[in-house]
């Protein structure tokens, strides 16, 4: 395998009492582009957000290109170059496009020529985004926000990008597009670690296949061999 972008070893986490992660165990290939499938409430969201420092670890330890970041709070993690995509829908849908993306940059304190010069860069890569520009990002379709929220996040200039569900509310066409941006981002050297529900058409296109069953990873491999996997074809892929 290629070097690693982050290794999460014997994480468990969870909410109050309740312990979702059971010992997660997980090494992601730097420059790559890996799919977390899973039952819901298997614990994938849970995941990427305690990889995201949202969710603390109660236990085990994550290493982030080689630092232990298993002590660092979500902010800390965010400059450090962990960017996370929640799942549903914006956080500010009182806030023009034009601001959510501002609000992207915010931990990276550019001068405002160079904010200007990566938006440009953004909205060349989105450019429905510059056609809403003034719009309230609540008003934008389901799709629009998803886009949104990753070029918000990118405007953040992660290493590792975290992604949940990125194509629910898609029609095939924007999830194909949105996916086609995902490996356009990984030739460029950044890493995907992202969750999908359409596990068939992600592990079509993406590098490395994870499977999770009750807060733990049951399985790691490359995308095809998931997809050949008779069990998890069965279980997971509805073939
Ligand atoms: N904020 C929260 N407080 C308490 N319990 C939560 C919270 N968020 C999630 N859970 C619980 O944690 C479990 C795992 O949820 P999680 O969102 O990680 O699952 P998931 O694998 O992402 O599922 P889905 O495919 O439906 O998105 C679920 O039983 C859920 O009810
Ligand atoms: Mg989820």
């Amino acid at each position: 395998m290629t070097e690693a972008v982050i290794r999460i070893d014997k994480v468990t986490g969870g909410y109050g009492d309740l312990t979702i992660l059971h010992g997660v165990d997980m090494t992601v290939p730097a420059a790559s582009w890996t799919t977390i499938i899973g039952a819901n409430g298997a614990g994938k969201s849970t995941l990427l957000k305690a990889i995201a420092g949202i969710v603390r670890c109660r236990s085990g330890s994550m290493q982030f290109e080689g630092r232990d970041v298993t002590a660092l709070d979500s902010l800390a993690r965010l400059k450090g170059g962990i960017g996370l995509v929640p799942q549903g829908r914006c956080n500010f849908p009182l806030l023009s496009v034009a601001e959510n993306l501002k609000l992207g940059a915010f931990t990276r304190k550019l001068a405002a020529a160079d904010l200007e010069v990566e938006l440009q860069q953004v909205t060349a890569r989105f450019p429905r985004l510059r056609e809403r520009w003034h719009t309230m990002a609540g008003n934008l379709s389901g799709g629009e926000q998803q886009v949104m929220e990753m070029a918000m996040v990118l405007l953040a200039k992660p290493r590792l990008l975290l992604l949940d569900e990125p194509s629910l509310g898609l029609s095939p066409q924007a999830m194909g597009m949105v996916f086609d941006t995902i490996r356009e981002l990984t030739a460029s050297g950044l890493s995907v670690l992202m969750v999908e529900q359409n596990a068939r058409q992600a592990l079509e296109c993406c590098d490395y296949g994870v499977v999770m069953e009750l807060g733990r990873s049951k399985l790691f491999d490359r995308a095809p061999d998931v997809l050949a996997h008779p069990e998890i074809r069965r279980l997971f892929l509805g073939l």
